[in-house]
């Protein structure tokens, strides 16, 4: 899609985790596993927690302000706080909080919940109100605190995960940087990967009864969820890339969702994408769902490897099933 006014720029990022590290080893403790499984069959080493006392928006919150300030613009300047979570404190939503955190006073602050694909669909979300003219300059937001949600007793899912987030500031600009994105959903998959809510009925008064449940740890069919990403995350990129008119050629780097380093390593191959235009830091972190990918982007701004102008690929995947890619160049380019 081209747009002839105004478009999108992508200016500033900032990212936060938190201080507990449990290693792979630490993790043989509670469950049937060891280090080399674990390496060998997701590259993570590490995780981080985030403990007692601290909340998920508070975490966001300082990933947002390090994004604001990267970006050289006042809280004050930000017209909406976009906090993409699965792990909200707070049912309602926790993006107002978010805002307050940040002394972001007149912005208006909404959660979307799109689970790993969070980032990229925040971002599409972000440049439709930048592009309309709606809005001037947006944070959007990806942080997650899964471990919240982990059964610390499956081994299958509990050596995945950390906690994190990570945070961009978006621009309306004469030049539109955003390229192209493509975004998919597959409901009839949804019970692949989820953290769904169980009713349990409760009798309140003559012939009603409500639901009292609770939400259930994660629960995920590895191996499905892993074809489906192989498959569906270097489609997804190819796409966006010949919709903008661009080949993986003009590729400077490939940030993706950090689910596992298979993953990463099948998506670039089959993209024909060297080793050197991968961002990859989820050996540090684990799948932070919707922070991984604004972490390892911030990460890799922060050493000086995504410059200004550089064309950068993101594709987020998981739960729902969904799906998506978007393609920018970093930074205002004139
Ligand atoms: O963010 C959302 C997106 N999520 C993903 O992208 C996750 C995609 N899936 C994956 O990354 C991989 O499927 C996993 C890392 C989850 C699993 O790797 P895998 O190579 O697909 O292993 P598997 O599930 O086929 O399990 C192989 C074996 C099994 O034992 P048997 O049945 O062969 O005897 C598992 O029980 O490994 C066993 N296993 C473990 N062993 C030691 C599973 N988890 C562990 C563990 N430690 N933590």
């Amino acid at each position: 899609m081209k747009f002839d006014g105004a478009g999108i720029a992508i200016v500033g990022s900032g990212s936060a985790t938190p201080q507990a590290v449990v290693r792979n080893d630490d993790l043989s403790q509670l469950v049937d596993t060891s280090d080399e499984w674990i390496r060998a069959r997701t590259g993570i080493r590490n995780r981080h927690l985030l403990g007692e006392n601290s909340s998920l928006s508070e975490l966001a919150a300082m990933a947002a302000s390090k994004a604001i300030a990267a970006a050289d613009i006042s809280p004050e300047a930000i017209d909406l706080v976009l906090l993409a979570t699965s792990t909200p404190d707070d049912l309602f939503g926790s993006a107002a909080k978010v805002q307050a955190l940040i002394g972001a006073k007149n912005a208006v602050a909404f959660d979307l919940t799109a689970a790993c694909s969070g980032f990229v669909f925040g971002l599409v979300t972000a440049a439709q109100y930048l592009r309309t003219g709606a809005f001037q300059n947006i944070v959007v937001i990806g942080a997650d605190v899964l471990s919240r949600w982990v059964d610390w007793g499956d081994r299958n899912t509990c050596v995945l995960f950390g906690d994190g987030a990570g945070a961009v500031v978006c621009q309306r600009s004469s030049q539109d940087q955003l390229l192209g994105f493509e975004m998919y959903s597959d409901g009839s998959r949804n019970d692949c990967l989820n953290l769904s809510y169980q009713e349990k009925p409760k009798y309140l008064i003559n012939d009603v009864s409500i639901q009292k449940g609770d939400y259930q740890a994660i629960s995920m069919n590895g191996r499905e969820v892993y074809r489906f990403a192989v498959a569906k995350v270097p489609e997804v990129v190819e796409k966006t890339l010949f919709r903008a008119n661009l080949t993986a050629a003009d590729v400077d780097w490939l940030v993706l969702h950090q689910a596992n380093q298979r993953i990463i390593d099948a998506v670039a191959k089959r993209l024909k994408l060297p080793a050197e235009k991968v961002i990859a830091n989820l050996h540090e972190y684990g799948n932070t769902s919707a922070a991984s990918i604004p972490l390892a982007l911030d990460e890799a701004v922060i050493a000086g490897k995504i410059k200004t102008g550089d064309l950068v690929v993101t594709s987020g995947f998981g739960a729902g099933l969904s799906w998506g890619s978007a393609i920018f160049r970093w930074g205002t380019v004139d």
